[in-house]
C-alpha cells in the first residue's frame, strides 16, 4: 500500500476524470458501494480462485460479522443489482480501491486502483463491443499506443464444464510432463494451466483440445458476433484460446488488455468478459451481465514507459510576496482567489529573498511584491517570473484586471 503524493496524485485524479467524462457519455451512471462485504458475497467469484483462498483481506467485526475488503468490484456490483432490482439494461460505472494480498512488486500492489463498467440485463453480443470498445478508446484517450486486445470466449457453462473435463484428462494423461507447479494448479482449477508460464506446462497445454471444439451452437455465435462488431469498429483483436482470466464467474466472452512495456506477470492492463450466473449466485434473478475493469496503478506505469498522459496540476496564477508583516498578503490572496484566480503565499514574515525563492519554486507566472512603499501608496509591484516581461508598478485596485488580461487600456 502506497502513498500518493502531489504531483503524482494529480494524474490519479485527472485519469478518473477522463475516465467519467468517456463512460458518463455513453449512458453509464456511477455505483458507489461499499469498501468492505459480507465474505459471502466474494467467495461467489469462485472457490478456487487465488483472489478468494490467498488474498482475502477479512476478518470477523464487532458484530460478529465475517467482513472482507473488496478484491474487486463486479461482485459488488452484482450484489446491489440482487438488492435494488433496478431496471435493466443497468449500465453501471465505478472507480476506487481494492485490496488482495499479494507479493507486491512493480505493477503488483495490495491496495491498488481500479474503474470499470458493467451492464446488467442483456445478452446481446453487442453488449460485449461496446464495453471493449470503451476501454479502448479509453486507452487511447490517455495516449496510450502500445495496448493489445486479446479475446476468447470460455463458452456457455455446460461447455465449459465439458472442456474442462476434457483438458483435465489430458493434463492428467500428461503426468510427470507438466511441471509441479501445474499438478498442483491442476487438482485445483485445471483450466489456469492453460496460463502457466512454465515451458514444461506450455508444451503439454499446446497438444490439449481446442476450447472452440467445444462450442454450443449458440456460444459460437455469440462469439463470432462479438468479433464481427469488433471488427466493424476497427479495433485491432488477436484471438487466444488459452485466455482463461484469474475469476472464476466468467462464461462465453472475456478479453484482457495487454501493455507491451510491463512485465509479463504484470501486463494486463485491464480485462473482463461475460458472467452470466453471477446475480443468481448473489439471490438475484438469472440476470446476463458484462463488463471490464481497468487497473489504474499499472496504466499509469504503462503512460510513463510510453511518455503520455504527462498532466501537470494547474500552475498558479500569481504568488503574493508581502514584506510589510503578513495582512496584506492574507486580504490580497483572498481577493485574488474570489476573482477565480490560482494563487499562493508565504507565510511567517520571512525577508524578501527567502520569499521570492518560494515564489520561483511555486512555478507561479506572477510574484505580486508589496513592501512599505507600495502599501503607502496603495500600488503592487507584478514580477513575471515565467517569462521575460518587465516588472510593473500598478495601483492595487487594477491587480485583477492586470492579471486576467481585462484592463481597459
Ligand atoms: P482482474 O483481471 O482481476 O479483473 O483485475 C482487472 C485489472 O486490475 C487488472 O488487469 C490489473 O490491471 C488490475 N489489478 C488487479 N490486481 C492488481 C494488483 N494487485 N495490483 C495492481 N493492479 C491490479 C477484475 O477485477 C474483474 N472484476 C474485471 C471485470 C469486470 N470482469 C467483468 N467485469
Amino acid at each position: 500500500m502506497r502513498d500518493i503524493l502531489p504531483p503524482e496524485s494529480a494524474r490519479w485524479r485527472r485519469f478518473g476524470e477522463v475516465f467519467v467524462e468517456l463512460v458518463e457519455a455513453a449512458g453509464y451512471g456511477q455505483l458507489i458501494s461499499p469498501l468492505l462485504e459480507d465474505l459471502g458475497v466474494f467467495t461467489r467469484i469462485g472457490e478456487a480462485t487465488d483472489v478468494v483462498t490467498k488474498e482475502m483481506y477479512d476478518f470477523v467485526d464487532k458484530g460478529d460479522r465475517h467482513v472482507a475488503l473488496r478484491p474487486e468490484m463486479t461482485a459488488s456490483v452484482c450484489r446491489a443489482f440482487a438488492q435494488h432490482r433496478p431496471t435493466t439494461p443497468w449500465k453501471v460505472y465505478y472507480l476506487g480501491p481494492n485490496f488482495r494480498y499479494e507479493k507486491p512488486q512493480r505493477g503488483r500492489y495490495r491496495q491498488f486502483e481500479q474503474v470499470g463498467v458493467e451492464v446488467l440485463g442483456g445478452d446481446d453480443p453487442y453488449i460485449d463491443v461496446e464495453v471493449i470498445a470503451l476501454a479502448w478508446e479509453f486507452y487511447r484517450r490517455l495516449g496510450l499506443r502500445q495496448v493489445t486486445l486479446v479475446v476468447n470466449s470460455l463458452g456457455e457453462p455446460d461447455d465449459r464444464a465439458r472442456f474442462v473435463e476434457a483438458l483435465r484428462g489430458h493434463l492428467e494423461a500428461a503426468g510427470d510432463a507438466l511441471s509441479e507447479q501445474g499438478r498442483t494448479t491442476l487438482t485445483r482449477n485445471p483450466l489456469r494451466v492453460l496460463d502457466s508460464r512454465h515451458g514444461d506446462d506450455k508444451a503439454v497445454v499446446a497438444g490439449a483440445p481446442p476450447i472452440a471444439d467445444f462450442y454450443s451452437e449458440g456460444a459460437a455465435r455469440h462469439f463470432e458476433d462479438v468479433q464481427a462488431g469488433l471488427q466493424a469498429l476497427d479495433i485491432p483483436f488477436r484471438v487466444e484460446p488459452g485466455l482463461v482470466r484469474g475469476l472464476d464467474y466468467y462464461r462465453r466472452t472475456i478479453f484482457e488488455f495487454q501493455g507491451a512495456t510491463l512485465d509479463s506477470a504484470q501486463n494486463a492492463l485491464g480485462g473482463g468478459g461475460r458472467y452470466d450466473g453471477l446475480v443468481e449466485a448473489l439471490g438475484g434473478p438469472p440476470t446476463p451481465g458484462v463488463g471490464f475493469a481497468l487497473g489504474l496503478d499499472r496504466t499509469l506505469l504503462a503512460c510513463a514507459d510510453e511518455g503520455v498522459f504527462d498532466c501537470r496540476p494547474r500552475p498558479l496564477d500569481a504568488f503574493v510576496v508581502d514584506v510589510t508583516g503578513g495582512r496584506e498578503a492574507l486580504t490580497l490572496t483572498a481577493e485574488l482567489r474570489a476573482a477565480g484566480l490560482a494563487v499562493d503565499r508565504a507565510f511567517d514574515n520571512r525577508s524578501m529573498k527567502a520569499q521570492m525563492k518560494v515564489a520561483d519554486r511555486s512555478g507561479a507566472e506572477h510574484a505580486v511584491i508589496v513592501g512599505d512603499d507600495e502599501l503607502a501608496a496603495g500600488t503592487v509591484v507584478v514580477k513575471p517570473l515565467r517569462s521575460d516581461g518587465t516588472q510593473l508598478t500598478i495601483p492595487r485596485s487594477t491587480l485583477i484586471a492586470h492579471l486576467t488580461g481585462t484592463e481597459t487600456r
